[in-house]
């Protein structure tokens, strides 16, 4: 029997002696995204998280997204298989930092993107992720908003708003790494592929693409165009995703990784659900303040 079917067999009987549900997002590698009960993107893992009935979620994602998990499930037990599986982008802000904001902004409106510490929720009027940050931002009343901590989704949030925005100097690298010239070649190697792009890409690269939008909207925009070749600027095991739904269809990567969702294997699945490491957990003060900001999001849309 290969190692692959082994692991997977015994993660499969894992799971059902820990009433045990696995929680991917289509960022993770293929042998991953195989083995879960649910892939999506940051705003279908959250909702799930809420209406599971398993007793344990086994996230394989980021921290920020397993963190969101017990946000908003306290009473799951939640399991990241790989306790150094962080997200760049979120360590650009701390909750302090958004305090100290505050006081020199009285009275400003903070919109947090999911990619974010806990705390920084805690801190934040409203979270929002990739998919919703349009009309999460558009929804509110006041004029202007503090955007944290992505500078570019911001960006992007801002040309399809009529409010001030306020851009916080962070990024993900991932999607940071993507530039004009790569997309360039590969439409000189694949003139007849569209381009799609993630929002978390630079201003100049969004500009360039015939789509931009988050992993779930991507995945629809393929589904239903006539389109059959794709230019994908976005994390590249999302094309594993694309692939699966789409196989009449070809897709181009841009070859960019985010290290800690590709720190996630089917071994360190088996393990967590053996050992039940490494449990996640949020301080309750933090836990309370950051379910409100998370949940004024999630009546939003
Ligand atoms: P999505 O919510 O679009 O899946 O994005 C999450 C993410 O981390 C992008 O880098
Ligand atoms: Fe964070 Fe970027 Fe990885 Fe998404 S792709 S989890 S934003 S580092």
């Amino acid at each position: 029997m290969s190692t692959v079917k082994k692991l997977t067999e015994s993660v499969e009987l894992l799971k059902k002696r820990r009433n045990a549900i696995i929680l991917a997002h289509v960022y993770q590698q293929g042998e991953v995204q195989e083995i879960a009960d649910y892939v999506g993107d940051s705003l279908d893992l959250s909702r799930k998280a809420v209406t599971t009935r398993a007793d344990v979620i086994v996230f394989c994602g980021v921290q920020f997204m397993a963190e969101t998990a017990v946000i908003l499930n306290p009473s799951k037990t939640v399991i990241l298989p790989d306790k150094n599986a962080g997200c760049g982008l979120a360590d650009f802000a701390t909750g302090e930092q958004i305090i100290k904001f505050k006081k020199e902004h009285p009275g400003i409106t903070v919109v947090s993107y999911v990619n974010s510490s806990a705390e920084v929720k805690a801190e934040s009027d409203i979270c929002c992720t990739s998919a919703n940050a349009i009309h999460v931002v558009n929804s509110l009343t006041c004029d202007s908003v503090l955007f944290v901590p992505d500078k570019n989704l911001g960006s992007h949030v801002a040309e399809h708003s009529n409010k001030k925005i306020l851009l916080w100097d962070g990024y993900c690298y991932v999607h940071e790494n993507i530039t004009v010239n790569t997309l360039e070649s590969l439409q000189d190697q694949y003139p007849n592929a569209e381009i799609i792009v993630h929002p978390e890409c630079p201003d100049e690269v969004r500009h360039m693409a015939d789509f931009t939008g988050s992993t779930s909207q991507m995945s629809r925009y393929v589904k239903q165009s006539h389109q059959k070749e794709f230019i994908v600027g976005t994390e590249d095991n999302f094309i594993y995703r694309l692939k699966s739904d789409n196989p009449d269809k070809l897709f181009y990567p841009v070859h960019t990784f985010c290290e800690g969702m590709n720190t996630i294997t089917l071994e360190k699945i088996k393990i967590a659900l053996e050992t039940m490491e490494h449990k996640v957990s949020v301080p309750e003060n933090i836990r309370q303040k950051a379910e409100i900001a998370l949940d004024k999001m999630l009546t939003v849309i």
